[in-house]
Parts: structure tokens; C-alpha cells; sequence
């Protein structure tokens, strides 16, 4: 039996984030957030009517759950701060939340874990909604004084940092497709949004330079690598504009320090150009160090079949491409494509400089996962080991070939609640009991999963 090692150093974590797992969500002094306003007024539209007020609990929790780090084998691990805790007016810091973030981030490493701190979830501060949200500029310096703040008071526990965790989500559920708050339909808005957050992404950066010269700051993306119906030229314009919406509107201005121009010509041509200033272009330089890309599912396209101009949504460029031959996740409707992970290996090597990447996310989602659970009490997840087995098998080979890959962090470690879906679909190495004060228990994923990060690798 031979072992499939990965580089030396390798990271082998989990993600999550704030606002999917803290709880206390409207208490120690932490102001509402997007969710927090959504839910009061629309709680039919959350899965099982689950809000996000306890989400997981890990408030209360956190002291166990970072030792159940170990017990996996976690030597990484990703969650992000609440801007809404740490700054309830956007102004004046919150003492309980420092003295939180802080035990807890202490915590995680003294359980021989490094963390990774990302500032923005999706989770929207109703004070900064009710001034325009990420539709105005001024989001941008208050993202930014958030992001200094965030390092003066965390920098000497946390070196490693991310700003925003898939930033193409909040804008195209807030203002595309109508599923998050404020669910504005409007592709211009859309446009707009998305250049203030990759603006606001990089003043956090510019803060973080000055803050902590030796640290590292990156960004999570969620990358869909985009496959075509068929080799037409409509097809494959459909690819490029989805390619150009999807993945390079903000992995180019990431690593190349620019919006590609194929983008603003598109824009252009769609009369979606939105506002800028003469000195955007020098912020959008140098803010990487690293790239974070989440990974769940491809993105198959086809030519539009019935295309206006100028487009009024993402569909008047692509449509979706019902591949015939996919296969999919039956517990959670999305396709499983792992060797798209070695196609966006190469595509690191070979479009993005070879940047230094990690897997930030990727995992699978689970419905009514207790049928799965044994006599013991124990979810014996098989389908989420081979899930992975799958997708490290292809990561390898493109580490193999060259790519500049450091680690692998799977969604999640502990259930946690996902925005509208709730606790529908379960991800986690431990499963959380809603019924019974929010308890943990080991999967059988979990174990698997300590064996690989201790040796650096499993067995093929
Ligand atoms: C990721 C997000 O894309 O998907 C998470 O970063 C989210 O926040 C996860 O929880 C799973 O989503 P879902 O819809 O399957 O619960």
C-alpha cells in the first residue's frame, strides 16, 4: 500500500465563519446584521424557520470545540470575525467581543492550530444597510477602518488574514437573484456592488500593510470553473462572459492588480459600467498573498437562447447547460466534478503566476443526514470520505504538475446553520443535535480525516 503525501507543511482544515456558527447573535453587545433584520421580517423564508440567532452556539461553546480541533487533526482552520460584534456603530469598538476573539483565537492555537481570520461573510451591519450598503462608496472606508481595527486588536495573535469569503454570493443573491437581503433584481446595482466590496477589499489590504508588514492577507473566492455546452462560437462566447462574471471579475484584480479588460468592454456594451474614481487603479494593485478558492461544483453553460441587448441578467450571456452525463450529490442537488479541482490547478499555474492557493472550502452537503447514523450514535458518512478521497486525488495531481497548492480546508467542521437553508444541509466532521443543547458528536469522516493530516496523506 502506497500513501498519496502531500508538500510538506500541507494544511489540512476547516472553514466556517461567524455568523454560521457564534450564536449570541443579538446579545453582548453585538448590533443586527442583514440576517439578523431579514429574519424578523421575513422568517417563512428560512428553512424550518431556523434564524440565525443560536446558529451553533459556539459562543458558549468555543472552549470545547477548539480542543475538538485536535481530536480531528485540524492544523488550519478559518473562521471569520462579526463586524457587526466587534463594531456595533461602526465606530465605537465592543470590549466583550475583543475579549471574545481573543480567548477564542487563543484558544485555537493553543490547540496547535493556525488560524486563519476572514472579515466579511456575507454578514452585512444593518447600521451600514441603512446608509446603502455596499451600493455606496462610503462602504468602502468603513470596510476599510473595520479591517484596520480588526488588525491592531488581533494582529499579534493571527498573522494570516482574509478579507472577503466569496464576495460574488452578496452580489448576485442581494441584487441579482433576489435570495438575500436587500434581494434587489438589478444587474447594474449588481455591477456596482461588486466593484465597492473588490474596492473595499483592497483598502482593508492597504490598512494591513500598515498594520502588520509581516503578515499575509488573501481573499476567498468561490471558483465554478465554467465548462461550455460545445466548441461553437456562441458557446464558447457564453463561457468567456460567464468566465469574465464569475471567476475573473475578481481573481484577475486579485492577482493581476487589474479588471481584465474583456470585463470592461463587456460591461460597456451591456451599459453596466459603474462609477468609479481616477484613483481606484493604483488601490487595486499588489493586495494578495495568497488566494483562497472554495470549490463545490462546476458551472456548464450554453449560448443564450433568446439574448436582449443590453442584457438584463447574467442569463442574457449564459444559460445553464443541463449536462447529460453529470452526476450528482443526491443528498444536496449539486453536480460532483472533482476533476474540475485539477483543471483550476492548472489554471493557478498557469493564468494566475503560480500563486501560492489553498482548497478554502470544499465539502458536501447533506439533507436528513441522521438516517446515515448508527446504533452508537455515530453519522457514518463514507459518502463524505469518498467525496473527498475524490477531490484530493485530482488536487494531488495538479500539486504534482506544479501548482503552487498549500492546503485543504474542508466545509465544515462542526454542522452549522447556512443562511436560508438552515441546518438542512449537514456538512460538518461532528454533527450538532438541535434538540439537545446544541451537542456535538464525532462522524466517522472525522477520524478518517485526523488520519490524513497526520499522515500528511492517506493510502491508495
Ligand atoms: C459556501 C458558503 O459556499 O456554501 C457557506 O461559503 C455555506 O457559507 C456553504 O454555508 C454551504 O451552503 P448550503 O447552501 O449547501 O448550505
Amino acid at each position: 500500500m502506497t500513501i498519496k503525501k502531500f508538500p510538506k507543511g500541507f494544511l489540512w482544515g476547516a472553514a466556517t465563519s461567524a455568523p454560521q456558527t457564534e450564536g449570541h447573535s443579538l446579545q453582548n453587545g453585538k448590533s443586527k446584521t442583514t440576517w439578523d433584520y431579514w429574519y424578523e421580517k421575513a422568517p417563512e423564508k428560512f428553512n424550518e424557520r431556523q434564524g440565525p440567532a443560536n446558529t451553533s452556539n459556539l459562543y458558549e461553546m468555543y472552549t470545547e470545540d477548539c480542543k475538538r480541533m485536535q481530536e480531528v487533526g485540524l492544523n488550519s482552520y478559518r473562521t471569520s470575525i462579526s463586524w457587526a460584534r466587534l463594531l456595533p456603530d461602526g465606530q465605537r469598538v465592543n470590549q466583550e467581543a475583543v475579549t471574545f476573539y481573543r480567548d477564542y483565537f487563543k484558544k485555537i492555537k493553543e490547540n496547535g492550530v493556525a488560524p486563519i481570520i476572514n472579515l466579511f461573510h456575507f454578514d452585512m451591519p444593518m447600521w451600514l444597510m441603512e446608509k446603502g450598503g455596499w451600493e455606496v462608496r462610503e462602504s468602502v472606508s468603513a470596510f476599510a477602518f473595520y479591517g484596520k481595527t480588526a488588525f491592531e486588536l488581533f494582529g499579534d495573535l493571527v498573522t494570516d488574514w482574509t478579507t472577503f469569503n466569496e464576495p460574488i454570493v452578496h452580489v448576485e443573491m442581494g441584487y441579482l437573484y433576489g435570495y438575500h437581503y436587500p434581494a434587489v433584481t438589478d444587474f447594474k446595482k449588481a455591477v456596482q456592488v461588486g466593484y465597492h466590496t473588490l474596492l473595499a477589499h483592497a483598502a482593508a489590504v492597504k490598512e494591513f500593510r500598515a498594520v502588520l508588514p509581516k503578515g499575509k492577507i488573501g481573499i476567498i473566492l468561490n471558483i465554478t470553473p465554467t465548462y461550455t455546452r460545445s466548441a461553437s462560437s456562441a458557446d464558447q462566447k457564453a463561457g468567456e462572459a460567464s468566465d469574465l462574471l464569475n471567476t475573473k471579475s475578481f481573481l484577475d484584480p486579485a492577482v493581476h492588480g487589474k479588471i481584465p479588460q474583456a470585463l470592461i468592454d463587456l460591461l460597456a456594451k451591456h451599459q453596466l459600467t459603474p462609477q468609479t474614481q481616477a484613483e481606484d487603479a493604483e488601490l487595486l494593485k499588489n493586495t494578495v498573498d495568497f488566494i483562497g478558492l472554495n470549490y463545490y461544483h462546476p458551472r456548464r453553460v450554453q449560448a443564450p437562447q433568446n439574448p436582449t441587448l443590453p442584457a438584463q441578467t447574467p442569463e442574457d450571456l449564459y444559460e445553464p447547460y443541463d449536462w447529460p452525463k453529470k452526476r450528482i450529490n443526491p443528498y444536496r442537488g449539486w453536480e460532483i466534478y472533482p476533476e474540475a479541482l485539477y483543471d483550476v490547478a492548472m489554471m493557478m499555474k498557469n493564468e494566475y503566476n503560480n500563486l501560492p492557493w489553498f482548497v478554502s472550502e470544499n465539502g458536501m452537503g447533506v439533507a436528513d443526514e441522521e438516517r446515515f447514523m448508527d446504533e452508537k450514535g455515530m453519522i457514518q458518512d463514507d459518502y463524505r470520505i469518498e467525496f473527498m478521497i475524490e477531490h484530493l486525488n485530482y488536487l494531488h495531481k495538479g500539486i504534482e504538475d506544479g501548482s503552487n497548492c498549500f492546503g485543504y480546508h474542508t466545509w465544515t467542521f462542526v454542522d452549522c446553520w447556512s443562511w436560508l437553508n438552515g441546518y438542512r444541509n449537514r456538512y460538518g466532521f461532528y454533527r450538532v443535535d438541535l434538540e439537545d443543547h446544541y451537542k456535538r458528536s464525532l462522524k466517522k469522516s472525522g477520524l478518517w480525516f485526523k488520519q490524513v493530516s497526520q499522515n500528511n496523506g492517506y493510502d491508495v
